[in-house]
């Protein structure tokens, strides 16, 4: 097994804000790696260090082998990386941007056919002479991807690629992706749609405030983090003021004529649910059971670590990565 991206006890902080806490993670040759966390959490501050960015304050990472801090060079040859941030000179034109960044890799006018290729795939072949400035926010961001595409390199890491992107780029940017998986590109991903990394990743590790929380196949983070849980919906005919006590330990959500249960896959029965909620003198106008997914795993694993449950007081809050534990 080659691995692509080694990374060993790396731990970043700023000032008092811990962003990294001795993280330790391998990424395999030819492997869609999804990286999933609530905002805060280090993913972005993990991938500025694998770009050469940020320097760690303590560990190692190592792109293809090449340790990227001390033998930098190599292994920035190794990764191309869409940042998250849109950052560009707004003087360049879409064509001179993708130029200069090739020159950068020593690479001239041979790799002009590839830049051509790049611009018709990220359907900006129309905006090539076109200045940076002038450039929607979608746009850009998929001059961003072609950017991080000049040198082929290797390894492919992409800072939420598709915020901001319409629904149509959205799907062609996936395209593009699968296909440079496909090619054999190792790919990692950090995106806020958690339907798409379910659908790409292969694996998927979940960062909560710089800790790796989880790391697993999709399949089996499923399946080891909730169990196969299902949940129910009931709509009752009126108002909800008690929780049946049979039921308190499964409630997901109680609210108004809502009533959310999770149920454990063949330990709890549905039917049993329903008698006892006849019991109770409960009318129930409406009933409905979905399975777990990525989205339950990655909610239990970060908001329900601090004993937040959806729909009992989510933080709601954007910063609440920035939280410093004791
Ligand atoms: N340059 C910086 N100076 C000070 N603090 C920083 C800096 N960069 C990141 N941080 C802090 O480090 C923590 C991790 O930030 P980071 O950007 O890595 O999170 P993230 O997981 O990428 O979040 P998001 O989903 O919002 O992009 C946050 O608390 C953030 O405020
Ligand atoms: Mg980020």
């Amino acid at each position: 097994m080659t691995v692509s991206v080694q990374v060993d006890r790396l731990s970043k902080r700023y000032g008092a804000t811990v962003a990294l806490d001795g993280i330790d993670l391998q990424i395999r040759q030819g492997e869609f790696f999804g990286l999933l966390g609530p905002n805060g959490a280090g993913k972005s501050t993990l991938i500025n260090i694998l770009a050469g960015l940020v320097r760690a304050d303590a560990g190692t990472a190592r792109i293809m082998g090449h340790e990227v801090w001390a033998d930098y060079r190599r292994a920035r040859r190794c990764i191309g990386v869409v940042p998250q941030e849109l950052v560009f000179d707004p003087f360049f034109t879409v064509r001179e941007v993708l130029r200069i960044q090739s020159g950068y890799f020593g690479l001239g006018r041979e790799n002009d056919p590839w830049l051509e290729e790049l611009l018709h795939e990220l359907h900006l072949a129309d905006k090539a002479d076109t200045n940076m400035r002038a450039l929607s926010g979608g746009m850009k961001r998929r001059v961003l991807i072609a950017q991080a595409l000049v040198h082929r390199p290797p390894v492919v890491v992409l800072d939420e690629p598709t915020a901001g992107v319409d629904v149509e780029i959205r799907n062609l940017l996936w395209q593009f992706i699968r296909r440079l998986h496909a090619e054999g590109h190792t790919i990692l991903l950090t995106t806020h749609y958690l339907e798409e990394a379910e659908s790409m990743c292969q694996r998927i590790a979940i960062l909560d405030r710089g800790r790796i929380v989880a790391l697993d196949s999709k399949e089996r983070l499923l399946a080891s983090t909730l169990g196969g849980l299902v949940h129910v919906r009931l709509t009752c005919a009126t108002p909800l003021t008690t929780v049946p006590p049979a039921l308190a330990g499964k409630v997901r959500r109680c609210e108004g004529n809502v009533l959310e249960l999770d149920l454990e896959q063949g330990a709890d029965s549905i039917l049993e649910v329903l008698e006892i909620l006849r019991d109770a003198g409960i009318t129930l106008t409406d009933l409905h059971t979905e399975r777990a997914d990525l989205e339950d795993v990655f909610m239990e694993l970060t908001y329900g670590r601090r004993g937040y449950r959806q729909g009992s007081g989510s933080p709601g809050n954007e910063n609440h990565g920035e939280e410093q534990s004791p």
